[in-house]
C-alpha cells in the first residue's frame, strides 16, 4: 500500500503499557536494518518516550518534543544515526517532560512530515492507552502492529484500542453531517450494556439518514486492517486467542484483522534489558530472535 518513493510506515501500538511494545518496535528495526534496508525508528511515545535505550541510545538528542515547541524547523533534521547500519533514529523528546496535547494542526504536520521521511521502512513506537494522538498515529497505515500479551487485561486494551480507533475515524468522516454526528458522540458516550454498540449497527443507523455517507464510511473504515502480534506467550496458547480476537473484531468491530506471529517469553530479554545490551545483535540465537524472525519475514512480505 506503499505509495512510490516512500517508506513503508509501520505504527506499533498496543492499548496496554509494558507489554513489550518498545522493545518489539525497536527489534523488529534493528532486524530490518540488519537485512539491509533502510530504516528510522521514530519514538512518538510522547508521554514516555524510551525507545532509545533500547537501540543503545543516550537520551541527549533533541527530539519530536523539541519539534513541536519549535525550536526547530523540520523534523528531517532531528534524525540522528545509530551503532546499526541503515538504522536511523527519530528521538521522541530529549530533554524535558513533554506537555500533553498535540493541537490538531501541529498534529497534521507532524503526520505529514513522518509520511515524507525518506528511507524503506519507518517504524513508529506509539504510546501506550487511546489518546486522540496516539489513535491519529496509528492510522499512518492501514495496517498497523496491535501488540498484546495473552493476558485478559492486554487483550481486553487491545481491543478497546481498536474499538476506541475505528470509532475516532467514523467521527472524522462522518463529519459532513452535524446531526449524524452528535448522536454518534451520543451514543458512544452511553455505558456498555448488554447491547453492544457495534460498527455494524452503527452503519446502519447512518445508512437511515445518509446513504452514501454511510458507504463512503464503510468503505473507508474497511481499508483498516490491523495485524497483531502475541508477546510473552507459549506456544499452544497462541492459535486459539488469534482466532477469538480476530472474530471478536469481525463480528463488534467489522474489521478483518490477522495475526503477524507470537513471540515466547524469553528470560534473556529483561537480562539484556538490565545490561543495557542492544538485545538483538547480542542475543541473535534467542528465542526472542528466532520468533521475530518469522514476524520480519511476513512484515516484508505483505510491504
Ligand atoms: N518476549 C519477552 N520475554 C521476556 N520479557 C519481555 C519480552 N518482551 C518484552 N519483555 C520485557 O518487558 C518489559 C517491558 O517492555 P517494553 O518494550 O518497555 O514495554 P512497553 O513499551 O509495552 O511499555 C521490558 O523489561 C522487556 O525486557
Ligand atoms: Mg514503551
Amino acid at each position: 500500500m506503499r505509495q512510490p518513493g516512500r517508506a513503508t510506515i509501520i505504527p506499533v501500538a498496543s492499548g496496554k503499557g509494558g507489554v513489550g511494545k518498545s522493545i518489539f518496535a525497536a527489534s523488529l528495526a534493528i532486524s530490518l536494518a540488519r537485512k539491509g534496508e533502510e530504516t528510522v525508528a521514530v519514538d512518538l511515545d510522547l508521554g514516555g518516550a524510551n525507545l532509545h535505550t533500547y537501540l543503545g541510545l543516550p537520551n541527549t538528542n533533541p527530539g519530536i518534543g523539541d519539534y513541536l515547541k519549535q525550536r526547530l524547523a523540520s523534523l528531517g533534521e532531528l534524525i540522528v544515526p545509530t551503532t546499526i547500519n541503515n538504522l536511523r533514529f527519530l528521538p521522541g523528546d530529549g530533554k524535558t517532560p513533554f506537555m500533553a496535547d498535540i493541537p490538531t494542526p501541529q498534529r497534521l504536520q507532524l503526520l505529514d512530515e513522518i509520511q515524507k521521511i525518506p528511507a524503506r521502512y519507518v517504524i513508529v513506537d506509539l504510546g501506550a492507552g487511546t489518546s486522540l494522538n496516539t489513535l491519529n498515529f496509528f492510522g499512518l497505515a492501514n495496517n498497523g502492529i496491535i501488540i498484546t500479551t495473552l493476558d485478559t487485561p492486554a487483550l481486553m486494551n487491545a481491543l478497546v484500542f481498536l474499538r476506541s480507533f475505528i470509532f475516532a475515524n467514523i467521527l472524522t468522516l462522518a463529519k459532513e453531517n452535524g446531526a449524524i454526528r452528535k448522536t454518534l458522540l451520543d451514543a458512544y458516550r452511553q455505558p456498555a450494556n448488554k447491547e453492544n454498540l457495534t460498527v455494524e449497527r452503527v452503519y446502519d443507523f447512518i445508512a437511515r439518514h445518509d446513504a452514501p455517507l454511510a458507504e463512503k464510511i464503510k468503505r473507508r473504515c474497511g481499508y483498516f486492517q490491523p495485524r497483531f502480534v502475541y508477546n510473552m506467550g507459549e506456544e499452544k496458547e497462541d492459535g486459539k486467542v488469534a482466532e477469538r480476537m480476530e472474530a471478536t473484531l469481525r463480528k463488534n468491530l467489522s474489521m478483518r484483522a490477522s495475526a503477524l506471529g507470537l513471540i515466547t517469553y524469553d528470560p534473556e530479554v529483561r537480562k539484556a534489558v538490565r545490561r543495557n545490551e542492544i538485545f538483538l545483535p547480542a542475543h541473535p540465537e534467542s528465542a526472542y530472535a528466532r520468533c521475530l524472525n518469522e514476524i520480519v519475514a511476513r512484515v516484508r512480505q505483505q510491504a
